[in-house]
Protein backbone atom coordinates (compact mmCIF):
# COMPACT_ATOMS: atom_id res chain seq x y z
CA UNK A 1 0.00 0.00 0.00
CA UNK A 2 2.32 2.80 -1.05
CA UNK A 3 -0.18 5.71 0.17
CA UNK A 4 -3.70 5.84 1.66
CA UNK A 5 -6.57 8.56 2.46
CA UNK A 6 -7.62 9.50 5.76
CA UNK A 7 -10.32 12.62 5.89
CA UNK A 8 -8.56 15.47 8.39
CA UNK A 9 -10.72 17.55 10.47
CA UNK A 10 -12.59 19.38 7.70
CA UNK A 11 -13.86 15.61 6.26
CA UNK A 12 -11.33 16.71 3.23
CA UNK A 13 -9.54 13.40 1.75
CA UNK A 14 -5.70 13.35 2.28
CA UNK A 15 -3.35 10.92 0.78
CA UNK A 16 -1.03 9.63 3.18
CA UNK A 17 2.36 7.77 1.88
CA UNK A 18 5.66 6.38 3.21
CA UNK A 19 7.21 10.10 3.78
CA UNK A 20 4.30 11.21 6.25
CA UNK A 21 4.00 10.80 9.34
CA UNK A 22 1.73 8.19 10.33
CA UNK A 23 2.03 6.42 7.84
CA UNK A 24 4.15 2.71 9.11
CA UNK A 25 1.58 2.51 12.57
CA UNK A 26 -1.46 2.40 9.95
CA UNK A 27 -0.46 -0.13 7.30
CA UNK A 28 0.62 -2.42 9.85
CA UNK A 29 -2.36 -1.37 12.14
CA UNK A 30 -5.27 -4.37 12.22
CA UNK A 31 -7.94 -1.25 10.10
CA UNK A 32 -9.46 -1.03 7.40
CA UNK A 33 -7.56 1.56 5.15
CA UNK A 34 -9.28 3.76 2.23
CA UNK A 35 -7.29 4.05 -0.84
CA UNK A 36 -9.57 5.19 -3.51
CA UNK A 37 -12.18 8.09 -3.56
CA UNK A 38 -14.32 8.91 -6.02
CA UNK A 39 -16.64 12.20 -5.61
CA UNK A 40 -15.53 12.80 -1.72
CA UNK A 41 -16.55 8.79 -1.59
CA UNK A 42 -14.38 5.91 -0.42
CA UNK A 43 -14.54 3.21 -3.65
CA UNK A 44 -12.05 1.20 -2.32
CA UNK A 45 -9.58 -0.20 0.70
CA UNK A 46 -7.93 -2.28 2.00
CA UNK A 47 -10.01 -4.53 4.21
CA UNK A 48 -9.47 -5.07 8.03
CA UNK A 49 -6.86 -7.78 8.29
CA UNK A 50 -8.37 -9.68 11.17
CA UNK A 51 -11.60 -9.16 9.26
CA UNK A 52 -10.10 -10.84 5.88
CA UNK A 53 -8.50 -13.48 8.12
CA UNK A 54 -12.13 -14.43 9.45
CA UNK A 55 -13.27 -14.65 6.13
CA UNK A 56 -10.18 -16.36 4.43
CA UNK A 57 -10.72 -18.90 7.41
CA UNK A 58 -14.72 -19.60 6.98
CA UNK A 59 -13.29 -20.60 2.97
CA UNK A 60 -11.40 -23.14 4.48
CA UNK A 61 -9.10 -23.72 0.69
CA UNK A 62 -7.45 -26.88 0.39
CA UNK A 63 -4.82 -27.80 -1.43
CA UNK A 64 -5.36 -27.96 -5.03
CA UNK A 65 -8.76 -26.09 -4.72
CA UNK A 66 -9.47 -22.88 -7.52
CA UNK A 67 -10.70 -19.91 -5.83
CA UNK A 68 -12.41 -17.08 -7.22
CA UNK A 69 -11.40 -13.77 -5.17
CA UNK A 70 -14.70 -10.57 -6.32
CA UNK A 71 -12.96 -7.05 -5.19
CA UNK A 72 -9.22 -7.85 -5.88
CA UNK A 73 -8.38 -4.44 -4.83
CA UNK A 74 -4.81 -3.55 -3.37
CA UNK A 75 -4.02 -7.62 -4.52
CA UNK A 76 -3.12 -8.14 -0.62
CA UNK A 77 -6.24 -10.97 -0.26
CA UNK A 78 -4.63 -12.22 -3.65
CA UNK A 79 -1.38 -12.49 -3.02
CA UNK A 80 -2.64 -14.36 0.53
CA UNK A 81 -4.69 -16.70 -1.50
CA UNK A 82 -2.06 -16.96 -4.15
CA UNK A 83 0.79 -17.69 -1.51
CA UNK A 84 -1.70 -20.31 -0.28
CA UNK A 85 -2.60 -22.12 -3.40
CA UNK A 86 -0.12 -20.97 -6.08
CA UNK A 87 -0.77 -18.35 -8.35
CA UNK A 88 -2.61 -20.46 -11.09
CA UNK A 89 -5.38 -21.30 -8.31
CA UNK A 90 -6.53 -17.83 -7.95
CA UNK A 91 -8.46 -15.78 -10.27
CA UNK A 92 -9.55 -12.31 -9.06
CA UNK A 93 -12.16 -9.76 -10.52
CA UNK A 94 -11.94 -5.89 -9.86
CA UNK A 95 -14.67 -3.19 -11.37
CA UNK A 96 -12.04 -0.12 -11.43
CA UNK A 97 -9.60 -0.80 -14.43
CA UNK A 98 -6.80 1.42 -13.37
CA UNK A 99 -7.02 -0.37 -9.88
CA UNK A 100 -6.51 -3.78 -12.16
CA UNK A 101 -3.45 -2.18 -13.13
CA UNK A 102 -1.95 -1.54 -10.05
CA UNK A 103 -3.10 -4.66 -8.04
CA UNK A 104 -1.48 -6.93 -11.31
CA UNK A 105 2.03 -4.62 -11.28
CA UNK A 106 1.87 -5.44 -7.35
CA UNK A 107 1.14 -8.80 -7.42
CA UNK A 108 3.91 -9.52 -10.06
CA UNK A 109 6.28 -7.93 -7.53
CA UNK A 110 5.75 -10.04 -5.04
CA UNK A 111 5.93 -13.27 -7.15
CA UNK A 112 2.03 -13.66 -7.79
CA UNK A 113 0.73 -13.90 -11.17
CA UNK A 114 -3.20 -14.67 -10.65
CA UNK A 115 -5.59 -14.22 -13.29
CA UNK A 116 -6.46 -10.33 -12.16
CA UNK A 117 -9.81 -9.20 -14.46
CA UNK A 118 -11.32 -6.37 -15.52
CA UNK A 119 -15.00 -6.96 -14.68
CA UNK A 120 -17.97 -6.76 -12.84
CA UNK A 121 -18.59 -9.01 -10.03
CA UNK A 122 -21.69 -9.63 -10.28
CA UNK A 123 -21.76 -12.21 -13.33
CA UNK A 124 -18.48 -14.15 -11.42
CA UNK A 125 -16.01 -14.93 -13.72
CA UNK A 126 -16.54 -17.91 -16.27
CA UNK A 127 -13.02 -18.30 -17.42
CA UNK A 128 -12.29 -20.60 -14.40
CA UNK A 129 -15.44 -22.15 -13.51
CA UNK A 130 -16.28 -24.25 -12.06
CA UNK A 131 -14.42 -22.52 -8.68
CA UNK A 132 -14.30 -24.69 -5.70
CA UNK A 133 -14.33 -21.76 -4.04
CA UNK A 134 -15.65 -17.87 -3.78
CA UNK A 135 -14.94 -15.11 -1.51
CA UNK A 136 -16.12 -11.47 -2.03
CA UNK A 137 -14.72 -8.41 -0.62
CA UNK A 138 -17.37 -5.95 -1.53
CA UNK A 139 -21.14 -5.42 -0.23
CA UNK A 140 -24.02 -7.08 -1.51
CA UNK A 141 -27.59 -7.00 -0.82
CA UNK A 142 -28.25 -10.48 -2.44
CA UNK A 143 -26.30 -13.59 -3.84
CA UNK A 144 -25.79 -13.09 -7.85
CA UNK A 145 -27.03 -15.91 -9.42
CA UNK A 146 -23.84 -16.53 -11.68
CA UNK A 147 -22.22 -17.36 -8.83
CA UNK A 148 -23.87 -20.24 -7.66
CA UNK A 149 -23.74 -21.45 -11.26
CA UNK A 150 -20.29 -20.86 -11.53
CA UNK A 151 -19.11 -22.72 -8.34
CA UNK A 152 -19.27 -26.47 -7.81
CA UNK A 153 -21.62 -27.94 -5.88
CA UNK A 154 -20.41 -28.58 -2.33
CA UNK A 155 -18.16 -25.65 -3.33
CA UNK A 156 -18.03 -22.86 -0.29
CA UNK A 157 -18.85 -19.25 -1.06
CA UNK A 158 -18.06 -16.47 1.67
CA UNK A 159 -19.73 -12.96 0.93
CA UNK A 160 -20.95 -9.79 2.81
CA UNK A 161 -24.45 -9.47 2.89
CA UNK A 162 -25.80 -6.59 4.44
CA UNK A 163 -23.51 -5.74 7.80
CA UNK A 164 -22.89 -9.63 8.11
CA UNK A 165 -20.66 -11.86 6.25
CA UNK A 166 -22.06 -15.28 5.00
CA UNK A 167 -21.10 -18.48 4.74
CA UNK A 168 -23.07 -20.53 1.89
CA UNK A 169 -22.54 -24.04 0.62
CA UNK A 170 -23.60 -24.83 -2.74
CA UNK A 171 -25.84 -27.56 -3.07
CA UNK A 172 -26.60 -30.11 -5.82
CA UNK A 173 -30.03 -28.45 -6.58
CA UNK A 174 -28.74 -25.10 -7.53
CA UNK A 175 -29.24 -23.31 -4.20
CA UNK A 176 -26.57 -22.34 -2.04
CA UNK A 177 -27.38 -22.34 1.76
CA UNK A 178 -25.67 -21.19 5.17
CA UNK A 179 -25.77 -18.90 7.90
CA UNK A 180 -23.97 -15.53 9.00
CA UNK A 181 -20.64 -15.56 10.81
CA UNK A 182 -20.20 -13.70 14.32
CA UNK A 183 -19.13 -9.94 13.64
CA UNK A 184 -19.78 -6.95 11.66
CA UNK A 185 -19.39 -6.51 8.41
CA UNK A 186 -19.11 -2.79 6.75
CA UNK A 187 -17.72 -3.33 3.35
CA UNK A 188 -17.92 -0.59 0.10
CA UNK A 189 -20.95 -1.42 -1.60
CA UNK A 190 -20.64 -3.56 -4.83
CA UNK A 191 -20.64 -0.64 -7.87
CA UNK A 192 -20.66 0.05 -11.59
CA UNK A 193 -17.56 1.14 -13.48
CA UNK A 194 -16.72 4.52 -13.23
CA UNK A 195 -19.33 5.12 -10.41
CA UNK A 196 -18.49 5.70 -6.59
CA UNK A 197 -22.03 3.65 -6.28
CA UNK A 198 -23.46 7.39 -3.95
CA UNK A 199 -27.17 7.71 -4.00
CA UNK A 200 -27.48 11.39 -3.83
CA UNK A 201 -29.59 12.99 -1.62
CA UNK A 202 -33.03 13.66 -3.27
CA UNK A 203 -33.77 16.60 -1.31
CA UNK A 204 -36.57 17.41 0.42
CA UNK A 205 -39.96 16.73 -0.59
CA UNK A 206 -42.81 19.47 -1.24
CA UNK A 207 -45.25 17.12 0.11
CA UNK A 208 -45.07 14.16 2.96
CA UNK A 209 -47.16 12.41 5.38
CA UNK A 210 -46.84 13.00 8.81
CA UNK A 211 -47.49 10.75 11.31
CA UNK A 212 -46.15 9.54 15.15
CA UNK A 213 -44.01 6.45 15.39
CA UNK A 214 -43.97 4.04 18.26
CA UNK A 215 -40.26 3.33 18.15
CA UNK A 216 -37.36 5.29 19.54
CA UNK A 217 -35.06 6.11 16.39
CA UNK A 218 -32.03 5.38 18.76
CA UNK A 219 -33.33 2.00 19.59
CA UNK A 220 -32.81 0.59 15.84
CA UNK A 221 -29.23 1.64 16.29
CA UNK A 222 -27.89 -1.37 17.83
CA UNK A 223 -25.61 -3.96 16.07
CA UNK A 224 -28.39 -6.45 16.22
CA UNK A 225 -31.37 -4.17 14.44
CA UNK A 226 -28.96 -2.60 12.41
CA UNK A 227 -27.78 -6.00 10.85
CA UNK A 228 -31.75 -7.11 9.94
CA UNK A 229 -32.40 -3.93 8.33
CA UNK A 230 -29.49 -4.26 6.76
CA UNK A 231 -31.40 -7.26 5.15
CA UNK A 232 -34.65 -6.28 5.06
CA UNK A 233 -34.47 -2.70 3.93
CA UNK A 234 -31.13 -2.61 1.91
CA UNK A 235 -29.33 -0.30 -0.20
CA UNK A 236 -30.70 2.80 1.83
CA UNK A 237 -29.14 5.76 2.54
CA UNK A 238 -29.04 6.74 6.92
CA UNK A 239 -27.86 9.90 8.24
CA UNK A 240 -27.62 10.72 11.88
CA UNK A 241 -29.56 14.47 12.81
CA UNK A 242 -27.71 16.16 15.63
CA UNK A 243 -28.93 19.34 17.93
CA UNK A 244 -25.57 22.12 18.29
CA UNK A 245 -25.00 21.04 21.45
CA UNK A 246 -24.59 17.25 19.79
CA UNK A 247 -27.45 15.74 21.01
CA UNK A 248 -29.00 13.28 18.80
CA UNK A 249 -32.74 14.37 17.53
CA UNK A 250 -33.52 12.35 14.34
CA UNK A 251 -32.10 10.80 11.24
CA UNK A 252 -33.45 10.88 7.19
CA UNK A 253 -33.93 7.47 5.05
CA UNK A 254 -33.41 7.69 1.63
CA UNK A 255 -33.20 5.52 -2.02
CA UNK A 256 -32.42 5.38 -4.97
CA UNK A 257 -36.05 5.26 -6.12
CA UNK A 258 -36.63 9.13 -4.67
CA UNK A 259 -38.13 7.38 -0.80
CA UNK A 260 -37.51 9.47 2.23
CA UNK A 261 -38.21 9.81 5.75
CA UNK A 262 -37.27 11.78 8.42
CA UNK A 263 -38.05 11.01 11.99
CA UNK A 264 -37.61 14.10 14.21
CA UNK A 265 -38.70 12.81 18.07
CA UNK A 266 -41.61 10.96 17.33
CA UNK A 267 -42.31 12.64 14.60
CA UNK A 268 -41.91 10.62 11.09
CA UNK A 269 -42.68 12.65 7.49
CA UNK A 270 -42.75 9.95 4.83
CA UNK A 271 -42.61 10.82 0.59
CA UNK A 272 -41.62 8.75 -2.26
CA UNK A 273 -42.65 5.22 -4.03
CA UNK A 274 -42.66 3.62 -0.50
CA UNK A 275 -43.05 4.28 3.47
CA UNK A 276 -39.71 3.67 4.53
CA UNK A 277 -40.25 4.15 8.28
CA UNK A 278 -43.47 1.67 7.64
CA UNK A 279 -41.20 -1.24 7.20
CA UNK A 280 -38.25 0.16 10.02
CA UNK A 281 -41.44 -0.54 12.06
CA UNK A 282 -42.59 -3.70 11.19
CA UNK A 283 -38.48 -4.53 11.29
CA UNK A 284 -38.36 -3.65 14.64
CA UNK A 285 -41.23 -4.93 16.16
CA UNK A 286 -40.60 -8.67 14.23
CA UNK A 287 -37.32 -8.67 15.79
CA UNK A 288 -37.54 -7.29 19.20
CA UNK A 289 -40.73 -10.03 19.30
CA UNK A 290 -38.10 -12.42 18.38
CA UNK A 291 -35.71 -12.08 21.34
CA UNK A 292 -33.40 -9.33 19.63
CA UNK A 293 -31.46 -12.22 17.59
CA UNK A 294 -27.99 -11.42 16.83
CA UNK A 295 -26.47 -12.05 13.06
CA UNK A 296 -25.42 -15.58 13.99
CA UNK A 297 -29.31 -17.16 14.29
CA UNK A 298 -29.66 -15.34 10.84
CA UNK A 299 -29.17 -17.82 7.14
CA UNK A 300 -29.85 -17.08 3.58
CA UNK A 301 -31.04 -19.38 1.36
CA UNK A 302 -29.66 -18.12 -2.91
CA UNK A 303 -31.42 -19.68 -5.78
CA UNK A 304 -31.46 -18.51 -9.29
CA UNK A 305 -34.69 -17.00 -8.48
CA UNK A 306 -33.28 -14.48 -5.63
CA UNK A 307 -32.35 -14.48 -2.30
CA UNK A 308 -34.26 -15.22 1.27
CA UNK A 309 -33.05 -14.79 5.00
CA UNK A 310 -34.31 -16.65 7.84
CA UNK A 311 -33.91 -17.54 11.47
CA UNK A 312 -32.34 -20.26 13.12
CA UNK A 313 -33.72 -22.56 10.40
CA UNK A 314 -34.47 -22.30 6.46
CA UNK A 315 -38.11 -23.02 7.30
CA UNK A 316 -38.51 -19.82 9.46
CA UNK A 317 -38.16 -17.06 6.84
CA UNK A 318 -37.64 -13.36 7.85
CA UNK A 319 -40.66 -11.96 6.44
CA UNK A 320 -40.87 -9.34 3.61
CA UNK A 321 -41.31 -5.97 5.18
CA UNK A 322 -42.58 -3.70 2.84
CA UNK A 323 -45.61 -5.65 2.17
C1 LIG B 1 -12.79 -3.41 0.26
S1 LIG B 1 -12.16 -3.26 -1.35
C2 LIG B 1 -11.45 -4.86 -1.65
C3 LIG B 1 -10.26 -5.20 -0.80
C4 LIG B 1 -9.34 -6.20 -1.44
N1 LIG B 1 -9.85 -7.54 -1.43
C5 LIG B 1 -7.94 -6.15 -0.85
O1 LIG B 1 -7.39 -7.20 -0.51
O2 LIG B 1 -7.39 -5.07 -0.79
C6 LIG B 1 -13.63 -3.30 -2.32
C7 LIG B 1 -13.36 -3.32 -3.81
O3 LIG B 1 -14.55 -3.74 -4.47
C8 LIG B 1 -14.48 -3.23 -5.76
N2 LIG B 1 -15.77 -3.40 -6.43
C9 LIG B 1 -16.89 -2.64 -6.26
N3 LIG B 1 -17.86 -3.06 -7.09
C10 LIG B 1 -17.35 -4.11 -7.79
C11 LIG B 1 -17.89 -4.95 -8.81
N4 LIG B 1 -19.11 -4.76 -9.32
N5 LIG B 1 -17.09 -5.95 -9.27
C12 LIG B 1 -15.82 -6.12 -8.82
N6 LIG B 1 -15.26 -5.34 -7.87
C13 LIG B 1 -16.02 -4.34 -7.36
C14 LIG B 1 -14.08 -1.79 -5.51
O4 LIG B 1 -13.60 -1.15 -6.66
C15 LIG B 1 -13.02 -1.98 -4.43
O5 LIG B 1 -11.73 -2.03 -4.97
Amino acid sequence: MPSFYRQDGTGKWRQVSSEDPGYFPAVYADTALTTQVIDGMPTSSSSQPSLMFQMLDALDVQNGNRVLEIATGTGYNAALLSERLGSDQVYTVEVDRELVREARARLSSCGYEPVTATGDGRQGFTDGAPYDRLIATCGFASVPPAWIRQVRPGGIIVCPLGRGNARLVVGEDGRAEGRFLPGGSFFMGVRSEGSSGRIPYPGDPTEATTRETHINYLDIENDGMGFALSLVLPEIVWAHETSEEGVRTGCRLWACDGSWTRVQGRTVRQAGPRRLWDAVERAYDWWNGRGCPERERFGVTATESGTRWWLDSPGIPVPDMES
